[in-house]
């Protein structure tokens, strides 16, 4: 199953030079298992030719609304009636104007109008004219309608402007759609979970940690906020940004960690440990660094102390919620996953083979295999925002037989 198998997309190409980013794009859309129909504006059509889209799409693209061969397919009525969602990108300034004042003289405005279903714009022009009131004031207009904006980013244009304008990258508006699409089943389910690695110091300079991205904690909380859950995340130090939709709370140690995971577990539906905590920390913290020029040669001695388990301790409550931890393990790996999880009195437990290069700690895709009394499911390798889905259906099909 793909990140958006069987959903039925219409991307809509303006004429803008960023319109050739649109073959990615619809590759992206087609190896997420998404059905895909273009159509482009006769401006599109200088930057990118119908034959690349449609060769990529596995559809006839169209551009004319007058199209008598086309309409004997699928009328652009019932095209309009087909799609999903219907994406604009890259979507120009003049579409933008068009748009927001419901103009129907051409094949996009026209399919816009029609469309039933949820519509999204990826803006892309030049800095300068993003900015203009006039766009602005469309922008709101169409927010206000309920369209959702997927970017623009902020950079260098193919103008050699710097500033917000850039279409966004064809895996992101690929995340956007999948986020955009998903079923809102988990209204009024709350979540917390842990990411990312920890940092235990050992001076005001040196710490201990580990090689957690957070981007497998991250891409869960994501996947669980994309259905309407109530989603908190306590994060350890990590290079990402905040998951749309979802809160994070910044920590740095276990300690902090454990202590904010104990501030908001309560009246949580689902804990989901996915930190690399670390498992031991220096007894004390030297208060000034230490400089090797006072002992020079000498061998360092670190004294460490195991952490608190976080994962055990919110299991060991009462009441508590229904609790899923990971396990990283390089051998034995189901035999060692069933025992984590009885030991610490978890209700499922999702293992990771990290002896894998391709797969595990900072790789962009994951595979697990997912245990819970009684039953057990494989997620095959996949990306993490796809297995974080995979993963959130596990968890989501489970909870509710047992509660
Ligand atoms: N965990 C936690 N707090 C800790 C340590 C681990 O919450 N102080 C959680 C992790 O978030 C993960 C699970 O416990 O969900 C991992 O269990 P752990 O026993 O730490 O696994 P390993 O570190 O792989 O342990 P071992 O070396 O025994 O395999």
């Amino acid at each position: 199953m793909g990140l958006l198998q069987d959903r039925r997309v219409l991307l809509a190409v303006s004429g803008g030079i960023a319109a050739y980013k649109s073959a990615d794009l619809v590759r992206r859309l087609r190896e997420a298992g998404a059905a895909v129909r273009v159509v482009m504006s006769a401006h599109a059509q200088q930057f990118i030719t119908p034959m690349t889209l449609q060769a990529l799409s596995g559809a006839r693209v169209r551009s004319d609304i007058f199209d008598a061969e086309a309409e004997q397919g699928m009328g652009h009525i019932e095209l309009a009636r087909w799609a999903e969602l219907v994406l604009v990108a890259p979507a120009t300034a003049a579409t933008l104007a068009r748009l927001a004042h419901g103009h129907a003289d051409d094949l996009i405005s026209t399919l816009w109008l029609a469309a039933p279903g949820r519509k999204a714009l990826a803006p892309a022009m030049n800095q300068q004219m993003w900015r203009a009131p006039a766009t602005q004031r469309n922008v709101e207009q169409l927010r206000a309608d309920g369209v959702l904006f997927f970017g623009p980013e902020e950079g260098e244009q193919a103008c050699g402007d710097v500033g917000p304008g850039r279409l966004r990258e064809p895996q992101a508006l690929l995340l956007d759609l999948a986020r955009a699409l998903a079923p809102q089943d988990l209204r009024g389910v709350r979540v917390l979970l842990t990411a990312g690695p920890t940092q235990e110091a050992i001076d005001p300079v040196r710490y201990i940690s580990n090689h957690s991205s957070g981007k497998m904690g991250y891409a869960l909380a994501q996947a669980f906020a994309d259905r309407g859950a109530t989603v908190t995340l306590v994060s350890g130090p990590v290079a990402l940004a905040a998951p749309v939709g979802v809160e994070v709370q910044r920590v740095q140690s276990a300690a902090q960690m454990l202590e904010a995971v104990q501030a908001g577990v309560a009246g949580q539906d689902i804990f989901v440990a996915c930190a690399a905590v670390a498992d031991y920390r220096p007894v004390s913290v030297a208060p000034r660094k230490l400089k090797k020029t006072e002992n020079p040669g000498a061998l360092m001695h670190l004294q460490l102390e195991p952490s608190t388990d976080i994962l055990a301790t919110v299991a060991a409550r009462r009441p508590r919620p229904w609790v899923v931890g990971f396990a990283a393990e390089t051998h034995d790996i189901e035999a060692y996953a069933q025992a984590k999880m009885q030991a610490k009195g978890l209700d499922m437990i999702a293992c990771n083979d990290v002896s894998r290069s391709d797969i595990g700690f900072s790789a962009d895709d994951n595979a697990l295999l997912v245990l819970w009394p009684g039953g057990r499911r494989e997620l095959a390798t996949a990306s993490k925002a796809h297995i974080a889905q995979g993963l959130v259906d596990t968890i989501i099909d489970v909870w509710r037989s047992k509660v």
